[in-house]
């Protein structure tokens, strides 16, 4: 039998947390991120710690794709804190000898073609105008980017990963050893005391493991790693 008052309980929950995280449910809905609605609802929490306990350094995201993760952290994000969105906005580059046959196996898919994209939509990575697509899909949400102090980096993080500065908080979701090298190398040197990152694949790819694990092997005793459904690491001094 089902109890009427526990369901009863269970859709004012169900209401009131769809209130209060109305964005991720519309990023979700529009098929914008890869990122499970736990890793988002961890994502924005950990954006808004580090804005209220006012960690100096600018935001940063490598690897936008659609720009579901970006918007999140856009919105989460002070007005003015600085936020940099880095990604190719095209097609993800080649793998290396560094990354595991799951990759290349993926990247195969991927350069024949054969790719589907979220929810069976196109792959983001054959669209045209991904960039221009980005800014509208920000426009969509409110987020106007010269008004947050929001800019997009297009290119290779190879190229265009090179920072001024301190850094917050970064959303590291770049896939392959290479890319999340060039992101470690260029951000955690400049990450604040209390300051964040968030990597997105250290359990889906072995070559962004391989990368976390060879740039951290021999620093560990500044840094804190957490595994949540993504793994955080904070820098502690
Ligand atoms: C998994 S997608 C990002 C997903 C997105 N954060 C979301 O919310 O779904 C990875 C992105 O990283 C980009 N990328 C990977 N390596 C890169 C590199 N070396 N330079 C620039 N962009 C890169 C890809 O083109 C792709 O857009």
């Amino acid at each position: 039998m089902i109890n009427p008052l526990k369901s009863i309980v269970a859709r004012i929950k169900r209401r009131r947390f769809n209130r209060a995280n109305s964005e991720i449910i519309g990023i979700k809905a529009k098929k914008l991120t890869y990122l499970s609605t736990d890793s988002l609802l961890e994502m924005k929490a950990t954006v808004a710690a580090i804005e209220r306990e006012k960690i100096a350094g600018m935001f940063i995201e490598a690897g936008c794709a659609l720009g579901g993760s970006a918007i999140l952290i856009g919105m989460t994000k002070n007005r003015d804190r600085r936020f940099g969105v880095y990604d190719v906005f095209g097609m993800i580059p080649e793998p290396s000898e560094k990354d595991g046959v799951d990759v290349h196996e993926r990247y195969k898919v991927i350069r024949e073609g054969k790719s589907t994209g979220i929810g069976g939509d196109e792959y983001y990575g054959y669209q045209e105008d991904l960039l221009e697509k980005v800014r509208n899909n920000f426009l969509d949400f409110g987020l106007d980017p010269e008004a947050h102090n929001i800019e997009f980096v297009k290119g290779l993080f190879q190229d265009t990963l090179k920072i001024q500065g301190n850094v917050a908080f970064a959303h590291i979701d770049c896939d392959w050893y290479e890319s999340v090298t060039v992101c470690l190398e260029q951000i955690v040197p400049r990450l604040s005391v209390g300051g964040k990152l968030i990597i997105d694949d250290y359990n889906d790819w072995s070559g962004c493991k391989s990368a976390i694990d060879d740039y951290f092997k021999e620093m560990t005793g500044n840094y804190k790693f957490t595994h949540r459904s993504k793994l955080q690491i904070e820098r502690i001094k």
